[in-house]
This record gives C-alpha cells, structure tokens and sequence, in this order.
C-alpha cells in the first residue's frame, strides 16, 4: 500500500466529543485542513486546545465524533462506510510512523531490537539493513546494544525515531517529539525532522509548544479552543 506523489490528507469539519459521565467535552470543533505529500506541518496552541485529539484522528488512531477524513482520496472515516479495524491497521503499518512524547521504549530490550520491533508485526520490502542504517544516521550506532536505561533521554528519542521510520512510513506524525528534551537535544531532534523532510520526502505532522521547533515546519497551524487557524 502506498500513497501516490501529491496526495494528501484531507480532513473536513471534524469533530471529535468525549464523554465523561454527563459531561460532554468538544475537543475538536470542526477542523478542515488538506496537508499535502512532502509538507511539513507544525500545529501549536495551549495545552488542551485539541492538538493530540487532532492528529491522533489524522494519524487514524481513533474515530471522529463526525466529519470526514481521506488519505489520497481513499476514504477514511464519514463517507458511507467506514472502514473496517483490519484496513485500518494496514494503513497505521503501511503509510505511518509515530513518535509520541514518552518515546514508549521497551525497558527490556535493546536499541537495535527496540528498532526492529515493528518488523515482526510488518516488514515493508527492501528494508534490510535498515535498523543499522537509521540508527547510524541518527548518530547511535555506538548504541545499539545498550538498554534503554543506559542511555540519555536525547538518545531514547532518537531511537523512538529510528523505530518510527523503520519501515519506511510516507507520513510521520510526531506529537511533542521534544516535549522531554532541553532545548539542545529539541534542536538536534528538530534538525533531525527537517533533514528527513527536506532530503527523505517525508511528510511531517509534528506538534510542538517549542516556538523553534515550529519555525522549522515549512507550515504552521494554531490550535484554539478545538479549532486550526492558519494564516495563508
Ligand atoms: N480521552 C479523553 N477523555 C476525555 N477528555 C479528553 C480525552 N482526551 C482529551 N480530552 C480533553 O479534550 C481536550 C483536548 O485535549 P488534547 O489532548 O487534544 O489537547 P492538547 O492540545 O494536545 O493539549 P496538550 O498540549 O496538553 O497535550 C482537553 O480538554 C482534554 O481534557
Ligand atoms: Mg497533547
């Protein structure tokens, strides 16, 4: 499965509501917003403005409460079907990598296979060689065989990248990617981002509370109250 050249996603008034016993919260308040193939997407705002809610529904890890969503013009979510939890899955395999603040490494097993995970699940072809050659891009390769207790946040993160990219994902959704780091290792982790972007193709949906993280992105996108602004 793969996403042509120039597609995009393209979400249209989506609304996403949680249910708290009574209580109703609007987290996302009808967003539409189209991000192209190759874009690099930054999306700001204050802490509950709707940001994970949002590119958690982009990143297809969960439903809208209503609106619609695409993935190069195949649908997604809100347009007569849905599709079904084995799609899905391939498509969070196949099309995505996820980086998320708290890098979930697992404590038990090394750099190298912490990497190599997601290839037991699925492995994209001609990805040999790949654990070893992410890892050295992203400086690790002296790395490999520490645990994850044996190495610094900076580098956690790094390895929670070279697993997001391992199978060679189109799009790249990183939610906080430095929230944990100082503003050196966030300089480094954003460089990082930009390279893969500008040299890779890779399209980033990226969000951040780190001004110059945002000014990386190519575009960027202000949250509020569970709605996006942009300033064309
Ligand atoms: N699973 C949930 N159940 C109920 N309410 C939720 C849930 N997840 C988020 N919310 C609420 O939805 C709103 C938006 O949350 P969201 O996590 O999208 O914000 P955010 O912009 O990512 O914030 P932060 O910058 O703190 O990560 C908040 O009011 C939050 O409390
Ligand atoms: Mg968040």
């Amino acid at each position: 499965m793969t996403v042509q050249d120039g597609a995009s996603l393209e979400a249209q008034d989506l609304t996403r509501v949680y249910r708290r016993g009574s209580e109703e919260i609007r987290a996302l308040d009808g967003v539409s917003l189209q991000i192209k193939h190759g874009e690099f997407v930054a999306f700001m705002g204050p802490s509950g403005s709707g940001k994970t809610t949002l590119v958690n529904l982009l990143g297809c890890l969960d439903n809208p409460s209503s609106g619609k969503l695409t993935l190069a013009g195949r649908n997604i979510f809100g347009n007569g079907k849905p599709l079904g939890e084995r799609q899905l899955t391939r498509i969070r395999r196949e099309i995505f990598g996820y980086i998320f603040q708290n890098f979930y490494l697992i404590p038990t097993l090394t750099v190298r296979e912490n990497v190599a995970l997601p290839l037991a699940f699925y492995r994209k072809p001609g990805v040999e060689g790949e654990v070893e050659r992410l890892l050295g891009m992203l400086g690790m390769a002296h790395r490999m065989n520490h645990l994850p207790a044996q190495i610094s946040g900076g580098e956690m993160q790094r390895v929670a990248i070279a697993r997001a990219l391992v199978n060679r994902p189109e799009i790249l959704l990183a939610d906080e990617p430095t929230g944990n780091l100082d503003t050196k290792r966030s300089g480094e982790i954003g460089e990082v981002l930009q390279d893969l972007n500008q040299n890779a193709g890779l399209t980033i949906i990226m969000v951040t509370h780190n001004p110059g993280l945002g000014r990386l992105a190519g575009r960027l996108i202000e949250m509020r109250d569970g709605r996006a602004y942009e300033n064309q």
